[in-house]
């Protein structure tokens, strides 16, 4: 199958019966749901319930040993993770995963790599039009930076930052890409309230204003009721409970795995 256009509300990603193990432990079992075209969706569930795993999955991280995942009518199998971005998907990390020596300037034009035509080779050839190329890009992350709030930043060494800035810096970077798909995995994770509420407003400004269909991960579950329009949990790797915000939160399964677990 090709891939094709799919309109907000369809079916972008959809996710079939997976199951992931790593030897005997079980990540993921038979697990199935999808992702809307427009939506924001969060995945929820205790720790060690397979959450980063199933992102993993989704951005060819990790193969699944059983099931399917179709994005864009596509089923794949075996895709690498630079082939999942050259097809619009992104991601933030867990633990924050930038070039520490690097300006924010800089990490977020590595989110350009995919987007930039001229190699080394076509550069020597035709310098004018790779440094025209250059500064589009440059433009263009210059755009993303105002957009996230970070001028005053944009020459600071991220490894200088403070944690909740390298993570709107990060979301600078999947940003760059212009992904159709954008995974967060816990992008408020060890913010204070503040910064929560900065975040919050990027993700939504982000599925606004650029219609980026957006999955996170997320433990704060006022954060997840406030922005999401569906959510999936799982618990011991295995979905128990998936709709809206609402239903979720009466969902007796979901209930007792919280109040069992850590949370
Ligand atoms: N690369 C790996 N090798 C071995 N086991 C793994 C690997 N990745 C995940 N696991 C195991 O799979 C299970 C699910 O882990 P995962 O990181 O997906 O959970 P999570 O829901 O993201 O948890 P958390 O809320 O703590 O981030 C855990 O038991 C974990 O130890
Ligand atoms: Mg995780």
């Amino acid at each position: 199958m090709t891939e094709q256009t799919v309109n907000p509300g369809e079916v972008l990603l959809e996710v079939e019966d997976i199951s992931l193990s790593f030897g005997a432990v079980r990540a993921i079992s038979d697990v199935s749901f999808d992702i809307k075209k427009g939506e924001i969706r969060a995945i929820i569930g205790p720790n060690g319930a397979g959450k980063t795993s199933m992102l993993n999955c989704i951005n060819g991280f990790y193969h699944p040993q059983q099931g399917t995942i179709t994005y864009k009518g596509q089923k794949r199998s075996q895709m690498k993770p630079y082939e999942a971005a050259a097809q619009g998907i992104a991601r933030t990390f867990q633990n924050v995963a930038l070039f520490r020596g690097m300006t924010t300037l800089d990490n977020i034009m590595t989110g350009r790599n995919l987007k930039m035509k001229s190699g080394l080779f076509s550069s020597m050839l035709w310098w004018g039009s790779a440094q025209k190329e250059e500064l589009e890009h440059r433009r263009y992350v210059e755009d993303i930076i105002d957009f996230l709030e970070i001028e005053a930043i944009r020459k600071t060494p991220v490894g200088r930052l403070p944690y909740g800035l390298q993570k709107r810096v990060e979301l600078g970077r999947a940003l760059a890409a212009e992904p159709e798909l954008l995974l967060l995995d816990e992008p408020m994770a060890g913010m204070n309230l503040e910064e929560k509420e900065d975040m919050c407003r990027f993700i939504l400004d982000v599925n606004d204003e650029f219609g980026t269909t957006i999955c996170l991960i997320e433990h704060d579950m006022g954060v997840v009721m406030d922005i999401s329009d569906r959510v999936m949990v799982l618990d011991y790797g295995g979905k128990i409970g998936d709709g809206l915000p609402e239903e979720v939160r009466s969902n007796q399964k979901v209930i007792d795995a919280y109040l069992g677990g850590g949370h």
